[in-house]
């Protein structure tokens, strides 16, 4: 394992749920003992860090993030013993371990919101936000759109209105109580001295309120995030927290705090990914240089963390509502695709199962500057189902081969049903046929990622655009002492011609693969790139 103090900026990390990933008990949901029997698939990818969706005891209202017991493991996914053996046989593959760390709600049906509502006089009744008239903070937007009408919701037993950011079910919490602040640090250290390597935390802009305020990303929020990294960092040290802050770039900087009092050692980057699909789409680079163009320099020991899909909607609450419309009329041609502000589908069907397209994108997010995360299931191309509720259609069991549900589960009936449609359905879209074929998602993940992990310089280079007189060709350097990598993209699905200057003597790393394999061609003073080519010259 890496163990090297900053190994966070130059990994790449795995997003698994737990429940999709093999059923090692017949009842149709995947649990630990189930993705032990995985880890050997994990680590052929070339990732270093697996990151866990919330795993807790949970009446499942919101997947999980809607915690009911912070102490224990859902039932459907083990026991306490389970979690620590699939820690213990993660290590031993020198992968680490993070989960999810959800501070700033609870579910309804935890025994600190029922002692709540139950008994004004309750020391947990300051656990939570209350109000006789449910009219503060009005300016504070409401995030689940489709479902919520107000963030605030009538409680009957309680006999008044309690605060929520997220469904009604998850009342948030009052970080005013320093009580509460004591009881999410003893779950911290719970889960930290059973040797997990850190968490992703989630939703942290939403911890305080304040009237006159939108209630995002406050100071109080920012002081309590320093004294929760100052815990970790004495009690802790070496373990990483990711910071889930879905905000505008100069919005992120404060969440990697200062030198002196730290908040994140990583955050999300959340407004570059839906500009990677814009500019593939359009073929044309401008989205994506003018996000970096408004994204700070970070500290010394920081890192960005992006993605191209993860469990939620393609979020696109970062973007102007001009260009939100514009993806969901390229990207969310059936309204049951959207959700929110943003568009339920994954990441193969989103490019039309398009290898050329998917490669490009890929070679994109791996050598942008960041620690890339790959969502289960997208190394082979998984398909979506827009027909079940919520996010739930991105969340489908994994396709391991062609025998009874995907080599999933045994179960007559799983959690939520296995695709089995003619383009994406397990019967020929798995792990088991793509291991044999040289030109697979799977293969040419692996592939990808090797060849990031071989170059330094996409870990923590300095990344600058260079010029190449066209919209549609992209080029920039990633560059460390001793080592420039040159990275170079047709954006567009047709020729185009660039002016560049390339190295006298180089190596394209990406000319090694099997699948797509770009010629690049002097054309008079110009070079010519191929339509969706993608090259790093080393
Ligand atoms: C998670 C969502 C979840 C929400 C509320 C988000 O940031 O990614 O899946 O519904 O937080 O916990």
């Amino acid at each position: 394992m890496n163990n090297e103090p900053f190994w966070y900026k130059t990994a790449v990390f795995y997003e698994l749920y737990i429940r999709a990933y093999q059923d090692s008990t017949g009842d149709g949901h995947g649990d630990f003992r189930g993705a032990i029997q995985h880890l050997d698939h994990i680590q052929s990818l070339g990732v270093d860090c697996i990151w866990i969706m919330p795993h807790y005891a949970s009446p499942l209202k919101d997947d999980g993030y809607d915690i009911a017991d912070y102490y224990q493991v859902h039932p459907d996914y083990g026991t306490l013993e389970d979690f620590k053996a699939f820690l213990d046989a993660a290590h031993a593959r020198g992968l680490k371990v993070v989960t999810d760390l959800v501070t700033n709600h609870t579910s309804d049906q935890h025994p600190w919101f029922q002692a709540a509502r139950q008994d004004k006089n309750s020391p947990y009744r300051d656990y939570y936000v209350w109000s006789d008239t449910g009219t503060e903070y009005s300016d504070a937007r409401i995030i689940f759109l489709d479902t919520e009408a107000s963030n605030w919701t009538y409680d009957d037993v309680a006999g008044q209105y309690f605060w929520h950011r997220f469904y009604s079910s998850q009342p948030d919490l009052n970080y005013d109580n320093p009580q509460v602040h004591e009881e999410m640090f003893n779950v911290i250290r719970h889960w930290l001295d059973m040797g997990l390597d850190g968490f992703r935390v989630d939703a942290i802009p939403y911890l305080y309120e304040r009237e006159g305020t939108n209630c995002e990303n406050l100071p109080e929020t920012h002081a309590f995030l320093q004294k929760m990294r100052r815990m970790v960092d004495t009690e802790y040290p070496g373990r990483v927290l990711i910071a889930e802050a879905n905000q505008w770039p100069e919005d992120l900087l404060p969440y990697f705090g200062t030198e002196e009092n730290p908040e994140f050692q990583i955050c999300f980057h959340f407004p570059i990914m839906p500009r990677l699909y814009q500019a593939v789409k359009s073929g044309d680079k401008t989205p994506i240089e003018e996000i970096w163009a408004r994204t700070p320099d970070i500290p010394k020991n920081a890192q960005w963390m992006t993605f191209l899909r993860n469990h939620d909607e393609l979020t696109l609450e970062m973007v102007t509502p001009e260009v939100r419309q514009w993806m969901w009329d390229n990207y969310a041609p059936d309204p049951r695709m959207k959700l929110n502000l943003g568009i339920r589908r994954r990441l193969a069907p989103l490019l039309d199962d398009n290898k050329a397209k998917w490669f490009l994108l890929h070679t994109l997010f791996l050598s942008l500057p960041g620690t890339p995360i790959v969502y289960y299931g997208d190394e082979i191309g998984m398909g979506d189902n827009i027909w079940l509720p919520d996010r739930h259609g991105c969340r489908t069991p994994m396709q391991w081969n062609s025998e009874k549900n995907g080599g999933f589960s045994n179960a007559a009936e799983t959690y939520f049903p296995i695709h089995t449609d003619p383009v994406y359905g397990y019967q020929t879209r798995n792990v088991a046929v793509q291991e044999k074929d040289s030109t697979s998602y799977l293969n040419l993940m692996r592939f990808l990622l090797k060849a990031r992990q071989s170059v330094p310089a996409f870990g923590d280079g300095v990344f600058e655009f260079v010029g190449t007189g066209s919209r549609s060709v992209m080029a920039y350097t990633r560059s460390i002492p001793n080592q420039t990598v040159l990275c170079l993209f047709n954006l567009s699905d047709q020729p185009q011609n660039a002016h560049l200057n390339l190295p006298d003597t180089f190596t394209d790393l990406l000319a090694a693969n099997p699948a797509m394999q770009y010629q690049l061609a002097p054309d008079g003073q110009a070079l010519k790139i191929a339509p969706f080519a993608a090259h790093w010259f080393l």
